[in-house]
């Protein structure tokens, strides 16, 4: 792989150095453009919310707004980000779990913005800060699904959400307390590439809606079902059929609300991966090659800079820059002291030297966001491909930075 959105990879690493993730603005707006566009012809009365955690760069962020989307957070420095980025406050969602009194209190200053709580006892804890206008509980249906385990967020083993069983008791707490208005949500896993598993989900929940909000006299104000969509990450996998997903999920809301006489909601989305993953790459350089037991190809990247391998056995596509023969099995890792520092075990790539350049795909999601300093190997630094021009949206990180957090006091110690 030579290129991205047509400017050459090397350019871009003489410019601004390696490891380096580069995003396609054009590619995040084609993204969210197809999951619109799916959506409203099924059920225009909807709204996208970009997931913030996803990628939170403000450049990011903001080709979103421009283009219309929400966004999804899930901190208060999420938040804060989203407000810097312009989000209009009813195009902003917060969806925290087992959230302090301290982010709830932010929260709550922050009118108008639409709150997914994770369980009764944070509706406890935010009614310290007031009663707030409108309400939605994060409930966990007792199904969940992702690509895989790690990524799984519903179901008896997850962390998440209230369960169904309990979630007649938190919204007539809500309705008890004062709580006007309300919504309903779930995010039950991500990475879903399946259109029939977001119908089952969303059936799943609009029966919960069914079961308690008549009875306590709600009539919910959104259905907010997460987000979770997911991408081909594989060669062999076929993309989410966003258009049959949108039309199934219709169906459905149509006629569960319909027969509770719900009207018919706001259906709100709050997807990251879909959006933001193949709009992203990660360039690093080989800078060792060892023919040990097994043969390695070591990186200036590893999972300081990219975890999702390491993390939960996820898998990235990778190119080698100007090489497309003479294959052979390798192991690729990175610089980091962790045998569990690997990238890919016994993949065939081409035959690569030291400075090569190898892309890692679909990195624009869970990428820089999840990066850390561990070894003290700085974060890299960010562009976006805008315009056909790149721009720099995030500094690498340096020595300077590392040292930025240590008190004067002790920097005098040291520096003397
Ligand atoms: C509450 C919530 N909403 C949205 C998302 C975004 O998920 P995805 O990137 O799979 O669309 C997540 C991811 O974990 C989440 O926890």
């Amino acid at each position: 792989m030579e290129k991205i959105n047509n400017l050459d990879i090397k350019d871009l690493t003489n410019q601004f150095g390696s490891p380096l993730y580069v995003y396609d603005s054009d590619r995040i707006e084609a993204n969210y453009k197809r999951l619109k566009t799916a959506l409203t012809d099924h059920y225009p009365n909807n709204n996208i919310h970009f997931s913030v955690k996803a990628n939170s760069n403000l450049s990011i962020l903001d080709i979103f707004r421009r283009n219309g989307s929400g966004a999804d957070c899930s901190s208060p420095t999420e938040l804060r980000l989203a407000l810097m980025a312009g989000f209009d406050r009813e195009d902003i969602l917060y969806t925290g779990n087992y959230e302090s009194y301290e982010d709830l209190e932010y929260v709550s200053s922050i009118k108008g913005i639409k709150l997914n709580l994770d369980d009764i006892t944070s509706l406890e804890r935010i009614l310290k800060f007031g009663v707030p206008e409108r309400i939605s509980f994060r409930i966990n249906p007792g199904i969940g699904r992702g690509g895989f385990e790690g990524i799984t967020t519903a179901g008896s083993d997850a962390k998440f959400g209230i369960p169904y069983e309990k979630a007649a008791e938190a919204y007539k707490m809500a309705l008890d307390a004062g709580v006007k208005r309300f919504g309903i949500h779930m995010m039950t896993g991500s990475n879903n590439l399946e259109p029939y598993y977001f119908a089952e989900v969303v059936d799943k929940l609009l029966i919960i809606a069914g079961d308690i909000f008549p009875e306590l006299g709600i009539k919910p104000e959104f259905i907010d079902i997460g987000g979770g969509q997911g991408i081909p990450y594989r060669d062999d996998e076929d993309p989410l059929n966003v258009d049959l997903m949108a039309k199934l999920i219709a169906k459905i809301i149509k006629e569960r609300c319909q027969s509770y006489d719900f009207g018919l909601p706001q259906l709100l989305l709050e997807p990251g991966r879909y959006l933001a993953a193949d709009a992203g790459y990660l360039i690093a350089k080989v800078t060792g090659i060892k023919n040990g037991y097994k043969k390695f190809i070591g990186l200036d990247a590893g999972m300081g800079t990219l975890v999702r391998q390491s993390l939960y056995g996820a898998f990235h596509r990778m190119e080698v820059y100007g090489k497309n023969s003479d294959f052979e099995n390798v192991n690729i890792c990175g610089q980091i002291c962790e045998n569990s520092d690997i990238f890919a075990k016994n993949i065939r790539l081409p035959k690569m030297d030291i400075g090569d350049l190898v892309t890692f795909k679909d990195t624009g999601a869970y990428g820089f966001v999840m990066s850390s300093v561990y070894n003290n190997r700085t974060r890299p630094a960010e562009v976006l491909i805008e315009n056909g021009k790149p721009i720099l949206i995030r500094k690498r990180e340096s020595f300077d930075d590392i040292l930025r957090l240590y008190p004067e006091e002790i920097l005098q110690k040291y520096n003397s």
